[in-house]
């Protein structure tokens, strides 16, 4: 795809939301980290971060407004770092300006949503990604590896801690946008978990009934929900628990993966495979030793090399435009995680268990109501907004 557009030359990007990560990603695709992409524009309706922009990016394109920068002509693709409510209408009027896309998570705060970019995007022949950085880690990829192979044997029960989220009240008070649900639309299921939502369906597949509880404001002054518990089932039955916060320090991440054939550990850095040398259904019913267990080995995989998921995601975007690479992480499949998250919210707001996906039009009025009945949002700090251009924040990256 779009190999006969671009070859021999670099493709021209454009950062849309110069804040917290598009100046990240503006910053190392601008020092000339990513083979093809060059930097041509940046735009924030912010006049601070232009300034900002100007300063660390003399040459480039500076606009206020993303519809101003799709008509300039000086880029190829847009990387989209607004905002949540914002990445479908800009996705759409960009796919529109025959421009690539690059989206980060989520693809949209509801399902419909997504759903009218995946449809724009269907309509073109340009390359259409999302930043799911944690896709890029090795021990990740181990277990979807495992699991697809059938390593595991049928899965029984999958069950992730996902507590190491913590963000302090500051953070909620930085942006006039964070934790409302007329701004941001959600809590940590929509900000920090979707990585690890999109994670448990790509290594395990999509759940498909859930029960959720979504804690709103439990450990912050915010209106949105920072600690939920989401327990769901697979299509085969297996079990799944997801439990995260940004409100407990030092928190876990630990998720744990069984079924017929053994099971394995993703924590601290490492990932633990127990394999059963019998099938455990199989001993179950044909072993005679009835205070017996069937025989295990362990085996152990640590992470490969310490290196920003961001970057991977960036090279693997320009490889798909200029090569036709396969991507790590399709735009598409960025509604996935987003079904397991709205449902999620729907059955807390309903107190029961729903199937997944939940009917995207009930899902929008429920949504609607809460944004309407949503009060003020406190001040937003002012002196929160300095953010450091240089600093790459670890947290992005999976944390243990
Ligand atoms: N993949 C990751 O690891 C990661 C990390 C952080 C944030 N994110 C995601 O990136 C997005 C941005 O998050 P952030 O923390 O950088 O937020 P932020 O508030 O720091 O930055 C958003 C920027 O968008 C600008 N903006 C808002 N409305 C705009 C408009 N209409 N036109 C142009 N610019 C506009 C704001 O002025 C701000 O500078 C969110 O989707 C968030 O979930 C992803």
């Amino acid at each position: 795809m779009g190999k006969e557009f671009h070859i021999g030359k670099a493709v021209r990007v454009g950062i849309i939301g110069y804040g917290n990560i598009g100046s990240v990603h503006a910053k190392w695709i601008g020092d000339g980290n990513v083979r093809g992409l060059r930097l041509t524009a940046v735009c924030d309706c912010d006049e601070e971060k232009r300034r900002l922009a100007r300063q660390h990016h003399p040459g480039v394109l500076v606009t206020a407004s993303w519809e101003e920068l799709l008509t300039q002509s000086v880029t190829d693709a847009v990387v989209i770092a607004t905002p949540h409510f914002l990445h479908p209408q800009i996705g759409i009027a960009a796919f529109g300006a025959k421009q690539h896309v690059l989206t980060e998570k989520p693809i949209a705060v509801s399902v419909s949503e997504a759903e009218r970019l995946i449809a724009a995007a269907g309509k073109t022949d340009r390359v259409f990604a999302i930043m799911f950085n944690q896709r890029t880690n090795s021990l990740f990829q181990k277990a979807r590896d495992l699991v697809a192979e059938g390593k595991l044997g049928e899965l029984k029960r999958v069950v992730w801690i996902i507590t190491n989220w913590y963000r302090p009240q500051s953070y909620y008070d930085s942006g006039g946008w964070r934790a409302t649900w007329a701004g941001e639309g959600g809590g940590v299921l929509l900000n920090q978990a979707p990585h690890n939502l999109d994670l448990l369906q790509w290594i395990c597949g999509m759940p498909v009934s859930l029960a959720a509880h979504c804690e709103v404001g439990k450990y912050h002054d915010i209106e949105v929900e920072d600690t939920a518990e989401i327990f769901g089932e697979l299509s085969n039955g297996a079990r799944v628990a997801f439990l995260t916060t940004t409100g407990e320090y030092p928190g876990t991440n630990r998720l744990e993966i069984s079924g017929g054939l053994g099971k394995l550990v993703i924590e601290e850095g490492r990932l633990r495979w127990w394999k059963s040398q019998v099938p455990e259904r199989e001993y179950c019913f044909h072993s005679d030793a009835y205070d017996g267990l069937p025989k295990v080995t362990l085996e152990e995989f640590g992470e490969g090399t310490d290196s920003s998921g961001h970057g991977i995601i960036l090279q693997n975007f320009a490889d798909a435009i200029l090569s036709g690479t396969p991507l790590i992480a399709r735009g598409e499949e960025g509604v996935r995680e987003l079904m397991i998250s709205n449902a999620a919210y729907y059955s807390s707001w309903k107190g029961r268990e729903v199937t997944v996906p939940v009917d995207p039009d009930t899902f929008d009025e429920a949504l609607a109501q809460r944004i309407q009945s949503a009060g003020p949002k406190g001040a937003v700090r002012k002196d929160m907004l300095n953010f450091s251009q240089t600093e790459y924040q670890k947290k992005w990256q999976v944390n243990w």
